[in-house]
């Protein structure tokens, strides 16, 4: 039966969304897009094998897809366990050495693993990193505000050898980690390290799944979707956006202004947002230019 035959019985609906996709899929070949993963699309069962079935459609239709992930509230979840105190300042967590410890644990150890595992049994290996393997992330001591929050790093170079090698025949999901010269084990936030790994790696885009649907105008305005930005319209807007937005447009900021094309915040409690956004006309959440 030929192509033509077997389109014809999809209904036109169907045609139409798979003619939308192909220019997209034509443009989008070669081309590595970074994917910060967190928020319901990691801890809810159903949305997280959409997510490991779309990463692995991006790889088969020629894309080169990367991963980066945190770690939220099982980190939290597990020092409850033990008995340690938790404890943020203005969205970080206070981190003390055994903080580091247990979030490295849970980071690398368990959530890394489980995102790796369901990747390849949707049909793709992947290769599970964090900031200390091949030397991908050297990290120093992050300086917020006046208090200290003790093993909060950020990063200061990305080595994007060992990714380049890896994304050669696997996905690579990276666990947010790191350490500094002196061997000591930072907590990176995961959007910062998501927008070092875009530019590092000069990624044509870079998507950030949250559970939102995108930036939303602030209050006292009823909250709104701001579906489209650019760098210099966050320069002025940044200063009033709080909590875990701040690190994410910060992050969208940095890479559009670092050869990114467009960065992305999209809803990851939307089964395949990321596939929405894009391979249609639309797109979903919002879109940052530079
Ligand atoms: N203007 C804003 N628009 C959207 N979200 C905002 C805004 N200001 C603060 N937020 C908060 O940022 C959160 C997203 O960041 P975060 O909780 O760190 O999620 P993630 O796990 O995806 O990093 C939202 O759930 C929301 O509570
Ligand atoms: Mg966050």
């Amino acid at each position: 039966m030929s192509a033509e035959l077997r389109a014809e019985e999809l209904r036109p609906r169907e045609v139409a969304t798979l003619l939308e996709a192909l220019p997209y899929i034509r443009d989008f070949h070669g081309r590595t897009i970074v994917i910060k993963y967190g928020g319901a699309a990691m801890t809810d069962p159903g949305l997280r094998e959409e997510f490991a079935r779309d990463v692995v459609l991006l790889k088969y239709v020629g894309m080169n897809p990367v991963v980066v992930h945190g770690g939220g509230p099982d980190i939290t979840r597990y020092m409850e366990r033990l008995g340690m105190k938790v404890e943020f300042v203005e969205g970080l967590r206070v981190s003390d050495e055994e903080t580091v410890e247990v979030a490295k644990m849970v980071l690398v150890g368990k959530q890394n693993k489980d995102i790796v595992l369901r990747i390849s049994r949707h049909g793709q290996a992947a290769v599970g990193l964090c900031g200390d393997d091949g030397a991908l992330f050297r990290v120093r001591k992050a300086i917020v505000g006046d208090r200290d929050l003790g093993f909060v790093g950020e990063i200061e170079h990305v080595d994007v050898g060992v990714l380049n090698h890896v994304a050669a025949d696997y996905i690579p999901v990276i666990a947010s980690v790191g350490a500094d010269g002196e061997g000591f084990s930072y907590n990176v936030n995961a959007d910062t390290a998501a927008g070092a790994v875009a530019e590092a790696l000069g990624a044509h885009k870079v998507v950030f799944l949250t559970d939102v649907e995108g930036w939303l105008s602030d209050p006292p305005d009823a909250a709104t979707l701001i579906s489209e930005t650019s760098a210099e319209e966050l320069d002025i807007a940044l200063g009033r956006v709080s909590g875990g937005m701040r690190p994410k447009l910060e992050a969208c900021r940095h890479a559009v202004r670092s050869g990114v094309s467009s960065a992305h915040v999209v809803d990851g409690r939307v089964a395949h947002s990321l596939l929405l956004e894009l391979f249609t006309d639309e797109g979903i959440g919002t879109k940052v230019c530079p």
